[in-house]
């Protein structure tokens, strides 16, 4: 007899998963790092316009794709579109493989620095110590990367490996709030600081004129990457939706989320970076940033109050912002080798984790620690499996495979298939389903069609 599929206990419980997939190290790690290296303001403006415009209408898709067909993306697209679909499935499996690969490197970065503040609020701040060294001694140790990744790595199999209800919706359920809560607090103590009200003019104070057609398509591609979206993480968390759930208002929050998170995120760390004065030294890369100016700053006296404390509650955040997204990805590899090949979930954890970690140690070594590992070079410029890998998945998958998605929904599915997903009575009133028609068809092609032809023609978003 056919097991029953999983579903999501509630909507609160889809949408707490579905926004821990969303929010993750693009929002705390690559957005505030764009907006910095965009000059903000304007940026911020074109980027929402991207997450309303184009964004949101892919998320209804990809969800109401999932809802409709209750199978993860290979089954979803092949039923809802055609056979051939299923290859755009494939691609999107592929997609979450390789991107977990090296994205659990990162997140071991945060346990890292969550441990050395732990040392620092106990025992002081070293005077002293540059934190540009400390970063490229981690990150250049093979042996302390691959102890940092296969945690991170474990964590993820182990939420997996307990299913939909009892593994990823209870834990975003628990992680989220708190995640939330360390935010806002940060949040509250940098409206303390000196640097709040330069911060707040850089993000929100639009100068368009600083704004070129490369930003443009730096804001779009990354609002594909921070909805998680291009690659059927959406269809399979949508393939767990009750009928009663609205897949509108779901999508509704799970983008809001996201972007409040961001916005949070952003104004705390230059709001920290502006108050120290140290807008020069931010350095020209995101891992600047996050893991070498921050540090930093929490501890220098008088710049953060309670700094010393909170330094170890940001690194937390990051850490449970991106396992709440690792265990997304994983699921998109685990729901394909349950769906398509009849495995159960137990094994299909472990086979797939396993796999993709083969992958994770080829990143975890990319930063020094095995010269020839390092040094690999598929893509001009881009030595090391992370660096390959990141520059696979953001410039070539995520938007190819959205403007698959987007087609499919737009243009291969009927009328009546799309809209009784979208027109089903658990709708807002206000909802226009013509509206989203317009934008799935016309406008959202035409955006991610503009990034793969910059693509082509040599541009690089990773
Ligand atoms: N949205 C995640 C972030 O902002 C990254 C991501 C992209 C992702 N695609 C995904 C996460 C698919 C889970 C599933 O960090």
């Amino acid at each position: 007899m056919e097991e029953q599929r999983a579903h999501w206990s509630s909507s609160v419980g889809f949408v707490f998963a579905a926004a821990g997939s969303a929010i993750g190290l693009g929002n705390l790690w690559k957005f505030p790092f764009i907006t910095w290296e965009n000059n903000g303001g304007a940026f911020v403006i074109v980027y929402l316009l991207c997450i309303a415009g184009v964004g949101l209408p892919i998320m209804m898709a990809e969800l109401l794709i999932g809802r409709k067909t209750q199978k993860s993306v290979v089954g979803a697209l092949r039923e809802a579109v055609g056979p051939a679909w299923g290859l755009v499935g494939a691609w999107g499996v592929l997609c979450g493989f390789i991107l977990l690969s090296y994205y659990t490197v990162i997140a071991g970065w945060s346990l890292y620095y969550f441990a050395r503040t732990v040392t620092w609020t106990v025992e002081g701040f070293p005077q002293g110590t540059s934190l540009g060294e400390i970063f490229g001694e981690q990150s250049a140790n093979g042996p302390l990367q691959l102890l940092l990744s296969l945690g991170f790595s474990a964590a993820t199999v182990g939420i997996v490996y307990l299913g939909v209800q009892k593994g990823i919706e209870r834990i975003a359920r628990v992680f989220l709030p708190v995640l939330f809560a360390i935010l806002l607090l940060l949040l509250l103590s940098s409206f303390g600081m000196s640097g709040s009200g330069e911060a707040l003019a850089f993000i929100f104070h639009p100068h368009f004129s600083e704004l070129d057609g490369s930003s443009v398509l730096e804001a779009l591609g990354h609002s594909f990457f921070t909805l998680s979206l291009g690659m059927g993480a959406m269809v399979t968390y949508g393939s767990y939706i009750a009928r009663d759930q609205s897949i509108v208002k779901a999508s509704l929050w799970i983008v809001l989320l996201d972007t409040l998170i961001a916005l949070f995120a952003t104004i705390i760390m230059f709001t920290v970076i502006f108050t120290a004065s140290m807008q020069d030294q931010v350095g020209g890369s995101t891992v600047g940033m996050l893991f070498i100016a921050l540090p930093q700053l929490f501890f220098q006296e008088g710049v953060v109050p309670f700094g010393s404390v909170l330094a170890p509650l940001f690194y937390v955040l990051v850490a449970l912002a991106a396992l709440t997204s690792t265990i997304s990805l994983l699921e998109v590899v685990v729901a394909y080798a349950i769906d398509q090949h009849g495995i159960a979930r137990h094994k299909a954890t472990i086979l797939c984790g396993g796999a993709i970690f083969v992958f994770t140690i080829l990143a975890a070594l990319s930063f020094g620690s095995t010269p020839i590992i390092s040094t690999m070079e598929i893509f001009e410029g881009k030595p090391g499996w992370f660096s390959t890998a990141d520059h696979f998945v953001s410039n070539w998958m995520l938007p190819t495979g959205g403007l698959a998605i987007t087609t499919a929904a737009g243009w291969f599915m009927t009328r009546e298939a799309t809209e009784s997903e979208l027109v089903d009575g658990t709708e807002p009133r206000w909802f226009r389903y013509g509206v989203w028609r317009l934008f799935i068809r016309f406008v959202a092609p035409a955006a991610v069609a503009a990034i793969i032809i910059r693509v082509i023609l040599g541009g690089d978003f990773s």
